[in-house]
């Protein structure tokens, strides 16, 4: 068994402004969020089309922080080796737009990345009872995935229990990472169920106070 306790938080620059990413970057490195989150959508696993690998070289030059690639896109074993070598430490796609996925998170480990599976509100944890042994962070999507500024589902939360449940049964270190309305309000109630990573656009970008402070305020919600 290896649990693991540390709480990260990991802004999404989907809420961000594009025009000034490096700022954005920068901010968050400055507030200490430990991963930044990266969402990649192809216009087809959902409606919207962001940015692909060559962001994540750029930022990579100037921020420290663990990059968190969520990619929300189809036929996500095709792009896994360009987001390796843009410098991503971390790439997580979904169970729903994998054929292989046993293959897929074998291949994103392969290149030296952790591997991540994402989780729509509709699909149980025990469908990765299978591929935990190759997963180091499983991401409960409490939103459905394609926009930011989405109301957090609270019927997710008996789910990230369970994620936890059978993060904790593993023999390696397991995220319990949570997407989606996640905010000073929400954070303890995920924290409490067990998520132990927190993706926050919206709540860091959006409410025009400082990364910083949005960030702070975050971290100290979820350790209540
Ligand atoms: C949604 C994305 C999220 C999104 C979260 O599909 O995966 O990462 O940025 O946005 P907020 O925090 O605004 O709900
Ligand atoms: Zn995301």
């Amino acid at each position: 068994m290896s649990v693991v306790n540390e709480v990260v938080i990991a802004p999404s620059l989907l809420a961000s402004d594009f025009a000034h990413l490096s700022k954005a970057a920068s901010e968050c490195a400055e507030g200490g969020a430990e991963y930044l989150h990266f969402d990649v959508m192809d216009g087809r696993f959902v409606p919207e089309i962001t940015f692909g690998s060559q962001a994540v070289s750029s930022l990579r030059r100037i921020s420290p922080a663990f990059f968190d690639v969520h990619l929300m896109i189809v036929e996500p074993e095709k792009q896994i080796k360009h987001f390796a070598d843009a410098g991503a430490n971390g790439v997580t796609v979904h169970y729903e737009a994998c054929t292989h996925l046993h293959r897929t998170l074998q291949h994103i480990r392969d290149l030296g990345m952790n591997a991540g599976v994402a989780i729509n509100p509709h699909t149980p944890v025990s469908a990765l009872e299978f591929v935990m042994e190759l997963t180091d962070l499983i991401l409960v999507m409490t939103v459905n995935p394609g926009y930011g500024g989405q109301s957090f589902i609270p019927g997710m939360l008996p789910k990230i229990r369970e994620a936890k449940i059978m993060a904790a049964r593993a023999q390696h270190p397991i995220h319990v990472e949570v997407d989606g309305g996640i905010s000073p309000h929400t954070a303890a109630a995920v924290t409490q169920a067990g998520a132990t990573a927190l993706v926050a656009g919206t709540a860091i970008f959006g409410d025009g106070r400082s990364v910083v402070d949005a960030i702070s305020d975050l971290r100290t919600a979820a350790s209540r």
